[in-house]
């Protein structure tokens, strides 16, 4: 019997701890599944670029086929993947953007666009007229700068929108606990807060909440993840006003990563759709996903349960031949 190619593919990650990157990784395992010839080289920086750097590199050293990288900030990151494409190693950009060519595919979410949709929704919901404030993701990434940029081109349209004031919460949320609580006095006096991702937007509401002024204003995130204590329960439970589909692209990196292997041609850039989740379309959404979420499950037991079938056959097949040989 001819014996299938393996390939190792190499994935580093800016930072894992958060729902969204672990929903990443929890959807490229699932593809995976579905390629037993593949394994996955994991590394998770936690958010520092220095530590990325040098995690790539040793994945290249460990022996990769092909890169997979979410990189932390835009500029630091061109040579050392330029280097990787250069030894042949193909490069998959997932969700960040660099200041390179050197890659095969970009697979993520159109955050200009995003930051425009944004724009369009407070515009509407505040009637052209009120203060905000705008929490950046940190501010050296692309989705920051997109989001950021998108935002300001439709806010344009309105005049009477101002944003008073523009806090680094970094993406996360111990982050924003501080800025926010130190910035006490301009929330109570501002109609909405935009935070670049739903982890800042519920984590600046949770301090507000603490102050007892959270009534007083709106808040309005991106990513409306599924799932408890993520943005489209906020949204259902009215803490968020509105939130961005932002997806996480795991399962099209992987299947982009395999094609590439097997000699195929590949989209170069793979924009992922994304839509406005609010009051009015939430329920019908989340009863979506909600359902798709419990089939994955059921297709993960079975594929389990598979596995241990093909094992038990396995070591019985073993048996056999033990016996007969003797
Ligand atoms: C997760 C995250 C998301 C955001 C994305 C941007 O680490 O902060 O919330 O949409 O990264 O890169």
């Amino acid at each position: 019997a001819t014996k299938t190619k393996t390939y190792r593919i190499g994935f580093s990650q800016c930072t894992g701890g958060d729902e969204w990157r672990k929903t990443m990784l929890h959807d490229m395992k699932r593809e995976l599944t579905f390629h037993p010839n593949y394994t996955l080289l994991y590394e998770d920086a936690e958010n520092s670029t220095t530590r990325q750097i040098s995690q790539i590199q040793a994945l290249i050293d460990q022996g990769i086929d092909l890169l997979i990288v979410s990189p932390n900030e835009v500029a630091p990151f061109a040579k050392v993947i330029e280097d990787v494409f250069k030894r042949g190693i193909p490069v998959i950009l997932l969700d960040r953007k660099i200041e390179t060519e050197s890659y095969n595919a970009y697979i993520g979410g159109d955050n200009v666009e995003i930051g425009r949709l944004a724009g369009v929704f407070i515009g509407n919901h505040l009637k052209g007229k009120g203060r905000i404030v705008e929490i950046w993701g940190l501010p050296s990434s692309s989705p920051a700068q997109e989001r950021h940029r998108g935002l300001l081109e439709e806010l344009r349209k309105y005049p009477g929108i101002q944003v008073v004031k523009e806090l680094n919460g970094q993406w996360e949320r111990d982050t924003v606990g501080r800025v926010v609580a130190a910035e006490l006095n301009t929330l109570k006096d501002v109609d909405l807060v935009f935070a670049h991702n739903d982890v800042m937007a519920l984590g600046a509401y949770a301090v507000c909440k603490q102050k007892g002024i959270e009534k007083k204003l709106d808040f309005v995130g991106i990513d409306a993840l599924p799932g408890p204590n993520a943005g489209m329960q906020a949204i259902t439970d009215g803490i968020l006003k509105a939130s961005f589909l932002y997806p996480t692209g795991g399962e099209e990196a992987i299947e982009t990563a395999t094609r590439i292997l097997a000699g195929k041609s590949v989209k170069r850039e793979q924009v992922l759709n994304s839509i406005q989740i609010d009051g009015s379309n939430v329920r019908a959404l989340k009863a979506q996903s909600d359902k798709l979420l419990a089939q994955q499950v059921d297709i993960e037991k079975q594929s389990q349960r598979i596995d241990a079938l093909t094992q038990t056959y396995a070591s019985q097949k073993n048996t056999l031949y033990i016996t007969l040989a003797s």
